[in-house]
């Protein structure tokens, strides 16, 4: 909001203010002396100091963390043949270690040891899906390979349509002529039995995406009125300690053909300005954690790095604003010795093609995509099949799931959804923005203003509507 709006609101308010104080004013001290304990009918710089000083941080009763597990910097070199071949390795192994580890797989043997077996002999093999293809009975020929060879392999029909290429699967079965018989697909998944995060202290996270700032549909009264209610200290707000904001920050330019009439700021930059107001409001005691989307300023292929720093300046020098890659794994509320969750964001630019591929998912993951996300954990990967989003072949796979999240975000369907998978909260969180035209004419329909709020110490999920 620019200074003269500012002022503007406060007389809106009957708060006359001092000239001195005027340049230095800003929308967050509009919220602040809104909320504050006195009645303020004049603001001078001694009464403006005080309200400041009184911050809401100095009586919180819990001390907020960050440790960034995994992001990505940036990529350092051009690629080539040799990095693809070390991308898919890197994929390889380390999907293949946690078959490894299954019971089921314990037994397994590397695809080129195959051809010393008889027929009708028990085996168990782990490869990476090159393709698959259905025969006359219904069920799947897939041939998968590993570093040593590779073989076909026959799965029934159900279990086929599951199966995606560049995944990495176990397979139990009986062998026959240059085949697998497959009884059992094994996928990577992850085990029941773990450690989960915890804390004592009754915190809770906020999380947003989707945002769009820029867009004429983006309902910038919904992010002004999260803020209020955020800075009101009411309720849940007060305990609010980390807010999530996973990508689509801005509408961007050039996304689509004739984006331009979606605009109300054409300008990239402004658009992000935009957003960079809306994350000053927001108290300095909350940790604020913004990570891109598809629409976002760098480039399109995941991983994607942080939004650079030529973008909301201000907000780059801020000790609680972190920006991260995408997709990026973090630590919270990790002070404590023996404490913290650790939260996965994707922003979730795979989906739709992962989804396509899968006629499970393609008949339910729209209503409720937290189905996809399930389905990302069994694979232990955020864009399974190399192809269906854009991917950069980094020298390691950013998008395998390596360590198991306590919270699993993703955003990018504009479908607001929770759900929780084997003691993992899932949150598809939702949208600031309204149906857009291209959405009318896709059929998929947001349900904007949705924001799922997880208490860190009993991982309630609740949602709080603006
Ligand atoms: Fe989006």
């Amino acid at each position: 909001m620019s200074k003269n709006g500012i002022v503007k609101r406060f007389m809106e308010e009957g708060i006359t203010l001092s000239p001195e104080i005027v340049d230095s004013i800003s929308e967050r001290d509009f919220y602040k002396v809104k909320e504050f304990e006195e009645e303020i009918d004049h603001l001078d710089k001694e009464t403006l100091s005080r309200i400041r000083s009184k911050d809401k941080c100095e009586e919180k009763e819990f001390e907020t963390s960050i440790t960034v597990e995994k992001c990505f910097e940036g990529a350092e070199k051009e690629k080539d043949v040799d990095e693809f071949v070390q991308y898919f390795n890197d994929r390889f192994f380390r999907l293949k270690d946690f078959l490894i580890n299954r019971v089921e797989l314990s037994d397994a043997v590397s695809i080129g040891r195959l051809s010393s077996y008889s027929e009708k002999e028990d085996v168990s093999i782990i490869g990476m899906v090159e393709n698959k293809y259905k025969v006359s009975s219904g069920r799947w020929i897939v041939n998968v390979e590993d570093d040593t060879g590779s073989t076909k392999v026959l799965v029934d029909e159900d279990e086929g349509e599951w199966i995606v290429s560049d995944e990495v699967l176990g397979f139990k079965g009986v062998t026959g002529d240059d085949i697998v018989f497959s009884s059992e697909v094994v996928r990577p998944d992850v085990p029941l039995s773990r450690d989960y995060g915890e804390t004592d202290d009754e915190v809770y996270a906020a999380f947003l995406s989707d945002l769009h700032f820029g867009s004429k549909d983006t309902l910038e009264n919904k992010a002004m009125k999260f803020a209020e209610w955020i800075c009101s200290g009411s309720g849940i707000a007060e305990k609010i300690g980390y807010v999530f904001l996973n990508g689509d920050i801005a509408e961007g330019i050039g996304n689509y053909p004739g984006q331009e009439d979606d605009l109300v700021v054409e300008d990239v930059y402004s658009q992000y300005d935009q957003f960079q107001e809306f994350v000053e409001i927001l108290p300095e005691h909350i940790q604020i954690i913004v990570t891109p989307g598809n629409h976002d300023v760098v480039r399109m292929a995941e991983p994607q790095p942080p939004l650079p720093e030529k973008i909301c300046e201000n907000l780059h020098d801020k000790q609680n604003v972190h920006f991260l890659s995408n997709p990026a794994t973090v630590k919270i509320h990790d002070s404590k010795e023996g404490e913290g969750l650790r939260v996965l964001l994707y922003h979730g630019y795979s989906f739709d093609g992962h989804v396509d591929s899968i006629p499970d998912l393609r008949e339910n993951a729209y209503e409720d995509p937290c189905r996809c996300m399930v389905d990302y954990i069994k694979r232990r990967h955020l864009a399974p099949t190399y192809g269906t989003s854009l991917l950069s072949p980094e020298d390691r796979d950013y998008l395998v799931i390596d360590k198991v999240p306590d919270i699993f975000v993703m955003g990018h369907t504009h479908g607001f959804n929770v759900s929780n998978y084997k003691g993992i909260n899932l949150i598809s969180s939702g949208t600031l923005q309204s149906q857009t035209s291209f959405q009318k004419r896709m059929g998929h329909k947001p349900d904007p203003g949705k924001i799922a709020l997880v208490n860190l110490s009993s991982r309630d999920v609740k949602v709080k509507e603006v």
